[in-house]
C-alpha cells in the first residue's frame, strides 16, 4: 500500500487515482490526522499544497520518521518541505511558474527517472521555488527556469519533484509514478476489481456472519454495487428497500425494481408517493423541500426496516471521495446545498454501518460493478439527485407537475440515447420553471409553462460546463416536447457553467 499524505492540494485525489490506475492500492490521509504506522505501507507520497513553506504555521510533518522506514516522494509543496527542513532554501519565484515546461536535464539512470526523456513536458504550478538544496541531496532533473525540478537524497530512495506527475499535462508522469511505486517501493500491481471483489466479499462474510443487513437502494450506481457485494457475502440476509418517492423519472420505479430482482437481490419496492406529496404540500423553498423529502424518506425507511426482525446493520453506498471530504485537511466543505441521501439514518436507527465501497473512486465502483455483471443500464446511468424531480420543479410540487416534468425529461434523455449522445454527457435533466409564456398553436393563443433543459460535462460534479449539444438535436427535442407535452409551450437550454451556477436549479 502507498500512503499519500495530503497537505491540501487540489491535485491530491489525482495522485491517488494515478497510483490506483497502476493497480496499486493507496490511501490519502490528511497531514493533520496521520494514521498509525503499518508494515503494509511500502512507500509515502507527500502532496502539494496551497500554502507556502515560508509561512508561519504552514503544514508540517516529521519527514524523517517516514523516510527512515520506506521510500519517499515529495511533490511540489512536499518537495519544498523536504528541502527546507533539511537546510535548503525556498524562495518566492521571480516569475509565477504555472503551466507547461520542458525538462532540459534528466538523469535517467536514477530509478525515479528511468524512461523519462529529455524535453519531456511537465506541469508546473507553484509560487515558491527551491533555490538551493543541501549537499546531501543531488539535482536529478531541471527545466530552463527551474534548476531543482527533481532531487534525490544521495544513496537513499528519497525524492522531491517540483512538477506534478499526477496531471495528464505531465506526459510521462505516469511512468515516473510507476517507477516510484512499482520499482522503488516494490508494490505489486495486483489490486484489480476481481481481487477487490474477492477480498471484500470475504471480509464482509467474516464481519457480518449470520447478521441481517437492511439497505436503501436508489437505482444509482453506488448503492447498487454496494448491495451486490453484500448480497454476494450474505445472500438473502440482505434486505433491500427501494422507495418510490413520487419524484423519480418516468417508469423508473418499475424498471429499476425489475433490474434488481433480475440481479437476485432480495428487494422490496415501497410506493410512498402520496406521502411525499403530502409532506411537500405548500413548500417552495429548495432547502425546505430537501429537508421534507429527507425526513419523509427516513420515516418510510424506518417503518419498513422495523418490519424486518433483528436487523443489526445498515448498508450504505458511501464512496471514497465522501470519506476524504469528511476528514479533509480543511474539514468538511461548506454546505452549499444540503445533499440529503440517507444522512442521519444511522444515528436514528442505532445500527452499525457497513460501507463496502468507502475506499473506491467512482470509476473504480463502475469497474467493480462490471466485474459483478451488474446491468449496464444501471452502471452507465447519469447521477440523479436523491430529492429527484422535487428540486427540478421550481414551485410547489404537485402530482400533475411531476407528470409533466417526467414526460419532458423522458423525451430529452431518450433523445440523448437515440442520438448516441448519452454517454458524452455527465448529467442531463429538465427543469419545470414557474414562468408562463405566451405562445401560439394553430390559431390559438397559449399561455403555458417554460421548461429548461440542462446537460453538463463534469468529472465529479464539483465543477461542470454546459454540453455543447448540436443545435439540430436541441431543435428536434424542443419540437417534440412542445408537440407532445400538454402544458409546455417553450423550451430553453441552460448554458451556464458551475461555478457560478450549480447543476440543479434548486
Ligand atoms: P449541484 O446542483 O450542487 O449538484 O451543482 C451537484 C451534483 O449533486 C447532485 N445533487 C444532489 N444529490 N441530494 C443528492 O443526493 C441533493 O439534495 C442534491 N442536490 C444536488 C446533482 O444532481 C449533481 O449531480
Amino acid at each position: 500500500m502507498i500512503l499519500i499524505l495530503d497537505f491540501g492540494s487540489q491535485y491530491t485525489q489525482l495522485i491517488a487515482r494515478r497510483v490506483r490506475e497502476l493497480n496499486v492500492y493507496c490511501e490519502i490521509h490528511p497531514y493533520n490526522h496521520l494514521p498509525e504506522w503499518s508494515d503494509d505501507i511500502k512507500g509515502v507520497i507527500l502532496s502539494g499544497s496551497p500554502c507556502s513553506v515560508r509561512d508561519e504555521g504552514s503544514p508540517d510533518i516529521d519527514i524523517d520518521f517516514y523516510s527512515s522506514k520506506v521510500p519517499l516522494l515529495g511533490v511540489c509543496y512536499g518537495a519544498q518541505l523536504m528541502a527546507k527542513k533539511s537546510g535548503g532554501n525556498v524562495l518566492p519565484s521571480e516569475i509565477r511558474e504555472y503551466g507547461r515546461a520542458r525538462l532540459s536535464k534528466v538523469d535517467s539512470h536514477h530509478d525515479l527517472l528511468k524512461e523519462i526523456t529529455l524535453n519531456s513536458q511537465v506541469w508546473m504550478s507553484h509560487a515558491d521555488t527551491i533555490a538551493s538544496i543541501p549537499d546531501k541531496y543531488e539535482v536529478i532533473a531541471s527545466t530552463p527556469s527551474v534548476n531543482v525540478a527533481a532531487f534525490k537524497l544521495k544513496n537513499e530512495p528519497v525524492y522531491g519533484i517540483q512538477f506534478h506527475p499526477e496531471v495528464t499535462h505531465t506526459t510521462e508522469g505516469k511512468t515516473l509514478l510507476r517507477n516510484f511505486v512499482v520499482h522503488i517501493c516494490g508494490c505489486s500491481q495486483d489490486w484489480t476489481p476481481d481481487i477487490f471483489v474477492e477480498t471484500t466479499v470475504a471480509e464482509l462474510k467474516a464481519k457480518l456472519g449470520n447478521d441481517k443487513v437492511v439497505m436503501g437502494l436508489s437505482g444509482g450506481v453506488d448503492s447498487s454495487v454496494a448491495a451486490m457485494l453484500i448480497h454476494k457475502a450474505i445472500g438473502k440476509n440482505l434486505h433491500c428497500i427501494f422507495v418510490d418517492n413520487g419524484l423519480l423519472r418516468k417508469n423508473e420505479f418499475a424498471s429499476v425494481l425489475e433490474s434488481y430482482k433480475h440481479m437476485g437481490l432480495n428487494v422490496k419496492g415501497v410506493d410512498a408517493s402520496q406521502r411525499f406529496y403530502a409532506a411537500l404540500k405548500g413548500l417552495t423553498e429548495p432547502e425546505q423541500k430537501r429537508k421534507a423529502i429527507g425526513r419523509a424518506f427516513i420515516e418510510v425507511f424506518d417503518e419498513e426496516a422495523h418490519k424486518i426482525q433483528d436487523v443489526k446493520w445498515l448498508g450504505q453506498g458511501t464512496i471514497y471521495p465522501d470519506v476524504i471530504e469528511s476528514v479533509s485537511v480543511k474539514g468538511p466543505s461548506a454546505t452549499i446545498k444540503s445533499h440529503h441521501n440517507v444522512g442521519g439514518l444511522p444515528d436514528k436507527m442505532k445500527m452499525k454501518v457497513v460501507e463496502p465501497l468507502n475506499t473506491l473512486f467512482k470509476d473504480e465502483v463502475r469497474n467493480v460493478g462490471r466485474t459483478l455483471e451488474i446491468d449496464p443500464n444501471i452502471l452507465g446511468r447519469h447521477p440523479f439527485p436523491g430529492p429527484g424531480l422535487g428540486i427540478r420543479i421550481l414551485s410547489e410540487i404537485t402530482a400533475e407537475k411531476v407528470r409533466v416534468l417526467q414526460e419532458v425529461d423522458h423525451i430529452f434523455v431518450q433523445g440523448l440515447k437515440d442520438h448516441g449522445l448519452y454517454d458524452q454527457v455527465w448529467q442531463a435533466g429538465a427543469m419545470l420553471t414557474p414562468i408562463q409564456a405566451v405562445g401560439v398553436m394553430g390559431d390559438e393563443r397559449t399561455y403555458e409553462n417554460v421548461v429548461a433543459l440542462r446537460a453538463v460535462t463534469s468529472v465529479d460534479g464539483m465543477t461542470a460546463d454546459f454540453c455543447h449539444l448540436p443545435y439540430e438535436f436541441l431543435g428536434e427535442i424542443s419540437s417534440e416536447i412542445i408537440n407532445k407535452v400538454k402544458g409546455v409551450n417553450r423550451v430553453v437550454y441552460d448554458i451556464s457553467s458551475k461555478p457560478p451556477a450549480t447543476i440543479e436549479w434548486e
